[in-house]
């Protein structure tokens, strides 16, 4: 989803939020803008629809010298995707970037109007600005933003560079920003995402909602921070910069989402490493001290479905109650949060406005918060009491592959943590061995993939595709669909094996795939299901475990050995999905890394 970067330092400040920018590609965006400070002391803004290339290829055609600039990658929300609507959004002396929804944009848009000023863009980016600037008669640049700031309602953050002085101004509220300074080099930096500071920052903040930010080149330490009354505040969390930026892009692969399917087995195998030897160790632990009557799970896409495996461990394993429900509905729905109520949030980026809406929700009402989160000092994981790392490294490709196996084990580690078996050594290392025997498995569909490449080339031309399973394998039919539709744009449902026949089984006919998973566990009950899609001329792709007349009625069959794996199966089962949707993608020639209309961190609700 939108990307903001911004840069103050003495030297090539188009540079740094032009590579800034690359890094927050993998989120999504239809264009990118800069506006920088240029050498005559004139903001000059360059912003174009497409890829962020289109806009390189415009700024080698300008003198990009500078020492102030910010930039943007844009996914419309309000208005059409064109240049106009792109940011950076200018007016007089002042420049901004934009990432969230005013949700008064309407009626602010309206009074501005009335007092005679001119809008050029369709946004509710540009009634921000020209609120700022109407309010510069009577106000300092500083006490107008934060004047304007609780005129606002929803969620944003705002970023302004200002002519006439070398300085940046940031505020947040529930939306994601960072800032950062290198001590060596005399910069700051901002951004949407720490990924973009890596390397130009070695110690970042992160603001809570309404601190003002302040970059300024004649600030000593760079950056300063007020409350929403202008006074100085330290309601910011400071750390040094420790990620570290890989560069060594897709390797050997043609994909990210390949490289990151591929890196599953290791993930899966560190994973055991860092709860039970390492860092780690300190968050089961914690975990382990909770004492959940019931959970309440929340979390969106991807997420939510590896939710729902983690719901099958805590009721199935734990025997705790589990009431679950998507990020976008939860608060909703007037959830009834009791005493000994514990929320989960399940999220890859920690930054998912629907997913943090519902954290939210559960915060206020004093139920204590858990996350399973991917980065580390994400709005998620800095909004809960709890969080266990899912420890998945960067993930950069759009649809979420290694994310999901993360999620789910971390969640089966959480089991574990609340279980009688947690602290015992003996217990312990039969679950470390079932990940081990897992990662093993998944090693082995990996080295068969040419199978699954075969039986993609035969069916990505069909006309639809439904994806069963039952019981624990019902969530890996749900994300199965979804990464096909995803990254294939065909369309695609994942249904429990026993619901077909209520209603959907009326669209099957010969052109119809039934991606049909069948585990060991209810083995011939869902077999029954796959004859009446096979009676009615469907096409069957088979994934199971060895059998005669799972094969006898496969038009395509993929075998898998489930032994030893019990409740970790649907994760083997998840990997040929993820490997067929790939495959598909890729003889449907789409765009697997970005697909279009997508974001990946989707920061709006
Ligand atoms: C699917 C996908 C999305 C995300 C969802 C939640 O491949 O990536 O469905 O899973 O937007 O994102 P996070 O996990 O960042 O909260």
């Amino acid at each position: 989803m939108c990307g903001i970067v911004g840069h103050l330092g003495p030297s090539n400040s188009v540079d740094i939020v032009l590579e800034g920018l690359r890094r927050l590609e993998y989120r999504g965006y239809d264009s990118a803008g800069i506006t920088f400070l240029n050498n005559d002391g004139q903001l000059e803004t360059v912003k174009k629809t497409g890829k962020i290339e289109n806009l390189a290829g415009e700024l080698k055609n300008v003198n990009t010298e500078s020492m102030a600039s910010i930039g943007h990658t844009r996914w419309a929300t309000h208005g059409g995707v064109t240049d106009l609507n792109s940011h950076p959004h200018s007016y007089g002396h002042l420049s901004m970037v934009h990432n969230g929804i005013i949700e008064n944009a309407d009626d602010l848009r309206d009074e501005l109007i009335k007092n005679g000023f001119e809008f050029k863009s369709e946004t509710d980016s540009e009634v921000f600005l020209i609120l700022v600037y109407s309010l510069l008669e009577k106000l300092s640049l500083k006490e107008a933003i934060l004047k304007a700031f609780k005129m606002v309602d929803g969620n944003s953050a705002f970023v302004f560079i200002n002519e006439k002085s070398r300085e940046i101004f940031a505020i947040k509220r529930a939306a994601p920003l960072v800032c950062g300074t290198h001590a060596t080099n005399s910069q700051a930096v901002l951004s949407s995402d720490p990924y973009a500071l890596i390397g130009a920052a070695d110690r970042i903040y992160f603001p809570e909602d309404g601190v003002l930010c302040h970059l300024s080149a004649s600030n000593k330490e760079l950056i300063s921070f007020y409350d929403l009354d202008g006074n100085p505040s330290s309601d910011y969390k400071s750390q040094s910069q420790e990620m570290e930026y890989d560069p060594s892009d897709k390797g050997d692969y043609e994909h990210y989402m390949l490289k990151e399917i591929y890196e599953q087995p290791g993930l899966m195998r560190s994973l055991c490493q860092f709860y039970f030897d390492g860092d780690g160790k300190k968050l089961l632990k914690e975990a382990s001290e909770l004492k959940p009557e019931r959970f309440h799970i929340s979390a969106c896409g991807t997420a939510f479905y590896a939710g729902l495996l983690v719901r099958d461990y805590l009721e199935g394993i734990n025997r705790i109650p589990c009431v679950y429900e998507l990020g976008s509905e939860f608060r909703y729905r007037n959830p009834i949060l009791k005493k000994g109520d514990v929320s989960l949030f399940i999220s890859q980026s920690g930054e998912t406005a629907d997913t943090l809406a519902s954290q939210g929700e559960c915060k206020e009402k004093g139920v204590p918060t858990v996350s399973l989160v991917n980065v580390e000092g994400s709005s998620l994981f800095r909004g809960c009491d709890y969080n266990l790392l899912i420890r998945a490294g960067v993930e950069i490709g759009v649809a979420s592959t290694k994310a999901f196996t993360q999620m789910a084990l971390t969640g089966r580690l959480l089991s574990h943590a609340l279980s009688p078996d947690y602290g015992d050594t003996d217990k312990e290392k039969i679950l470390v061995d079932k990940f081990s025997l897992l990662a093993e498995r998944v090693d082995d569909v990996l080295h068969r993939v040419d199978v699954i490449k075969k039986i993609a080339e035969e069916i990505y031309n069909k006309k639809g595709y439904f994806f069963t399973g039952r019981g624990q394998y019902y969530p890996v039919a749900l994300e199965g669909a979804l990464k096909l539709k995803e990254i294939a744009y065909v369309h695609a449902e994942g249904y429990a094996a026993g619901e077909l026949k209520h209603g959907p089984i009326a669209l099957i006919d010969e052109e119809m795939v039934n991606i049909a998973v069948v585990g060991p566990e209810l083995k011939d009950k869902t077999i029954s299901n796959i004859q009446e899609i096979k009676a009615r001329k469907g096409i069957i792709v088979g994934i199971g475990p060895k059998d005669r007349s799972l094969e006898k009625i496969s038009d395509f069959f993929i075998e898998l050995n489930f032994d030893g794996l019990d409740e970790l199966s649907p994760i083997y089962v998840n990997v040929v999905n993820q490997l067929l949707s790939y495959y598909m993608a890729k003889f449907k020639g789409t765009d697997i890394d970005k697909p279009r209309n997508l974001a990946k961190s989707v920061t709006v609700e």
